[in-house]
């Protein structure tokens, strides 16, 4: 009975291990190129451009995103996420960001 229960406490920890390997793995997957702009992506922007909280447009939201970019422009919409909006804060949350890296992260949303 008792190895029973050791052998099932075993399957089951190797079975989190593998999903957890799945999971680093997809990450890498999808990071490939852009590891920096996904993470500080995450660490950011997702907060509310994931979710869609706050009526910000949905990381994914293509057509959405590609409107604004043709209404507003790449800089305009530079400029917002480093003024801030009606609910953005300053910045996007991301106080390191260049330019560039607000241009990258909002061409990573609109795809
Ligand atoms: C606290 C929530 C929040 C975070 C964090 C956030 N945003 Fe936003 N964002 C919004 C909301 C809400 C809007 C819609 C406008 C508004 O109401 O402020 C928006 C709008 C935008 C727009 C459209 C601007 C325009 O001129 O229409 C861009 C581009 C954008 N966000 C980029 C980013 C980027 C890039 C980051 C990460 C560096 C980020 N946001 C982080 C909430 C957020």
């Amino acid at each position: 009975m008792l190895s029973m229960t050791m052998i099932f406490a075993r399957g089951n920890r190797s079975f989190a291990s593998s999903i957890s390997a799945l999971i680093i793995s997809a990450a890498m997957i999808t990071g490939a190129g852009a590891a920096n702009i996904a993470t500080t992506y995450n660490e950011s922007c997702a907060a509310c451009h994931d979710s869609g909280a706050l009526n910000a447009i949905k990381k994914g939201n293509s057509a959405k995103w590609q409107l604004l970019i043709k209404q507003k422009g790449m800089p305009a919409l530079i400029d917002s996420v480093k003024n801030g909006m009606i609910q953005m804060p300053a910045g996007g949350l991301c106080e390191a960001c260049s330019n560039d890296d607000y241009r990258k992260l909002i061409e990573y949303m609109s795809k």
